[in-house]
């Protein structure tokens, strides 16, 4: 058996790959630990709560005592939990600095002391890059956050790095674009507009909603990195689309779907 710990389990992503993981992989042991923020619920893992190869911690990545244990008897650790969303960064950036940054180094840390370590997948984000005028970016492009969520990002992403490059943890870097699917918080863009919609009411668009995102599915997130090997991976999806796009996208669901520009970020 392989002792798997997913920090963040019970948020969006996480909770796919728990699920994703349980369901395609036998030999796997798997934790969950969350602190349950506003953006985690135990809901999210209604299905496998009670599942045998399943334990759920209720718990802070920053809580040495209570993350080191577990990262330490683990073979792999998928590392998910960070504060997330870039609006609330840019109100309020304490806890991402906190979580994102402090907590990766308390994890990492632990990680140094793992004896069966095989595996510390650091999920990182492709915003890491910045805002791309044209194409896409590369894995060897210089990092330029520029917001926060996408710095504290960053530095967990860098941090992680270093804990390769000094002491030989078994670090793998993703950067994967935009998730949707299942368990996404309604904060988020698609879920944002599709309630928004079905409320009947205007949709938040940054700009002119002409910049353009690329989309990954969750679960295909979910199958890549459970085959990541190498540092660090970029995951970019097939589709790739604008904002005003996914309100085309979303017209059946009424008839109100009209851009409505509520504020503008300097990209
Ligand atoms: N959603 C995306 O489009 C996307 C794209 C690329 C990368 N990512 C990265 O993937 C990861 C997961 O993203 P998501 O969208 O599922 O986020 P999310 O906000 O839905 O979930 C984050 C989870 O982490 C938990 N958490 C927060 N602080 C914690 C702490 N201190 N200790 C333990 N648990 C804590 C929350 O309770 C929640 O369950 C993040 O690291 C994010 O940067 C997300």
């Amino acid at each position: 058996m392989l002792d798997v710990l997913v920090t963040g389990g019970a948020g969006f992503i996480g909770s796919n790959f728990v699920r994703y993981a349980l369901e395609t992989r036998a030999e796997w042991r798997v934790t969950t630990l969350d602190k349950l923020t506003y953006a985690g619920r135990r809901e999210n893992l209604h299905d496998v709560m009670t599942h045998p190869r399943h334990q759920f911690v209720h718990g802070d990545i920053c809580d040495a005592a209570v993350s080191g244990p577990l990262v330490e008897r683990s073979n792999v650790v998928v590392h998910f939990a960070a504060e997330t969303h870039v609006d609330r960064s840019i109100a309020a950036a304490g806890e991402f600095i906190r979580t994102d940054v402090e907590g990766t180094f308390v994890l990492l840390e632990a990680a140094r002391r793992a004896p069966g370590l095989k595996r510390f997948i650091q999920i990182s984000t492709d915003e890491v890059y910045g805002s791309v005028t044209t194409g896409a970016s590369r894995e060897t492009d210089e990092l330029k956050p520029r917001n926060p969520y996408s710095a504290s990002k960053a530095g967990a992403d860098r941090l992680a790095y270093s804990y390769w490059a000094t002491y030989q943890v078994p670090v793998i870097i993703t950067r994967a674009s935009n998730n949707y699917g299942p368990y996404q918080f309604p904060e988020k863009l698609i879920p944002l507009f599709a309630t928004n919609a079905i409320d009947d009411v205007p949709v938040p668009l940054y700009g002119d909603g002409r910049n353009v995102r690329d989309w990954l599915h969750v679960l295909d997130h979910c199958r890549a990195n459970r085959a990541a090997k190498v540092e660090a991976l970029d995951f970019r999806a097939a589709v790739v689309a604008q904002p005003v796009d996914l309100l085309f996208a979303l017209d059946s669901l009424g008839d109100h779907a009209q851009p409505q520009p509520l504020r503008e970020l300097n990209h």
